[in-house]
């Protein structure tokens, strides 16, 4: 993570929602003794250590720009991440991408099974939602309740789940950059649009002031999948801890087979400055989403 140490404030932010995530799923997941330790277990290997955050980093980031208190925003960080994770589970599955490596770790169906692996991210996908209901994330009922409906949205048919769906349908189909474009704001873009959104809703912001936020999340988006598809095909396994070289195997439609892999890592760096511009109208305290925006596209995992 080079990248990310040469800037400090996003280094140190990273590090520190990294903490925070681990240390709440660690107190929430408590392991029993009752016939249910192996859901305990798989969901503790799923959501403890080894992702980036960087959903959660967007969440606090946005909350706390507008003045809503950090332990709050972490809760509401905890259940999107929640979400993130388990939808990365059943991504793994053998009946999806089959993918034995997540995190430099076996994903949860190899050091567990595929049950289990199953019933850990259906677990972790209501937990999203317990979390979100619970008065401590936000003693108003209203505000609790538009989280929830913001982020049902962005996992469900309409965002992750559809894009997923749509994922699938890509391989060896002619896709062009439109339906590529849907498929991943679908897929990528709709929970990492949805965190940026919590963070704002948290602070209260009203609608009409979260537009240039929805605009800068939309290229981050964008720019943070392509980035993925260009780790797909030309990263570092190591580095990125899981398998790669994959969407080319199965001849699935990115914006690197669409359009290669220069034009399309300047797309996704067209993008990040465009995000970056979307936020013209903050000072410094935005420095932190400008650093996301750049952090998204170069890094290595
Ligand atoms: C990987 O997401 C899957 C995609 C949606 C492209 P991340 O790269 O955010 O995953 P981790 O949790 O940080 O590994
Ligand atoms: C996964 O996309 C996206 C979701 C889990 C919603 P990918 O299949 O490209 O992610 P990786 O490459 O396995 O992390
Ligand atoms: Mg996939
Ligand atoms: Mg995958
Ligand atoms: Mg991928």
């Amino acid at each position: 993570m080079g990248l990310v140490l040469a800037d400090d404030l996003l280094g140190r932010g990273l590090q520190r929602i990294q903490g925070e995530i681990d240390q709440a799923f660690d107190a929430i997941l408590q392991v029993s003794e009752d016939g249910r330790q192996r859901l305990l277990m798989a969901m503790r290997h799923a959501a403890i250590g080894g992702g980036k955050r960087v959903r959660p980093l967007l969440l606090v980031t946005t909350a706390e720009m507008y003045g809503a208190a950090r332990p709050a925003a972490v809760r509401a960080a905890c259940a999107i991440e929640a979400i993130h994770v388990y939808s990365l589970v059943h991504d793994d599955l053998p009946c999806m991408d089959d993918d034995a490596m997540r995190h430099g770790r076996p994903t949860v169906h190899k050091a567990f099974d595929e049950a289990t692996a199953v019933l850990a991210g259906d677990a972790l996908h209501a937990l999203a939602f317990e979390l979100l209901t619970d008065p401590a994330t936000s003693s108003d009922p209203f505000v609790r309740s538009e989280l929830v409906r913001c982020l049902a949205i962005a996992s469900g048919a309409g965002g992750m789940a559809g894009g997923q769906m749509m994922d699938i349908a890509a391989e060896g189909a002619d896709f062009d950059v439109r339906a590529v474009t849907r498929l991943q704001q679908l897929k990528t873009g709709a929970l990492l649009g949805a965190a940026v959104e919590m963070g704002a809703i948290l602070a209260r912001v009203p609608e009409e002031g979260r537009a240039h936020l929805r605009a800068y999340a939309r290229d981050i988006g964008l720019a943070f999948q392509i980035a993925d598809d260009l780790l797909d095909h030309e990263g570092n396994e190591a580095k990125a801890g899981k398998a790669l070289r994959k969407d080319a195997d199965k001849g699935k439609a990115t914006f690197v087979s669409l359009m290669g892999p220069e034009k399309a890592r300047e797309q996704a760096r067209a993008l990040s400055e465009q995000a970056i511009g979307h936020l013209q109208g903050h000072g410094r305290e935005a420095d932190l989403l400008r650093a996301l925006a750049r952090f998204v596209v170069e890094r290595e995992n």
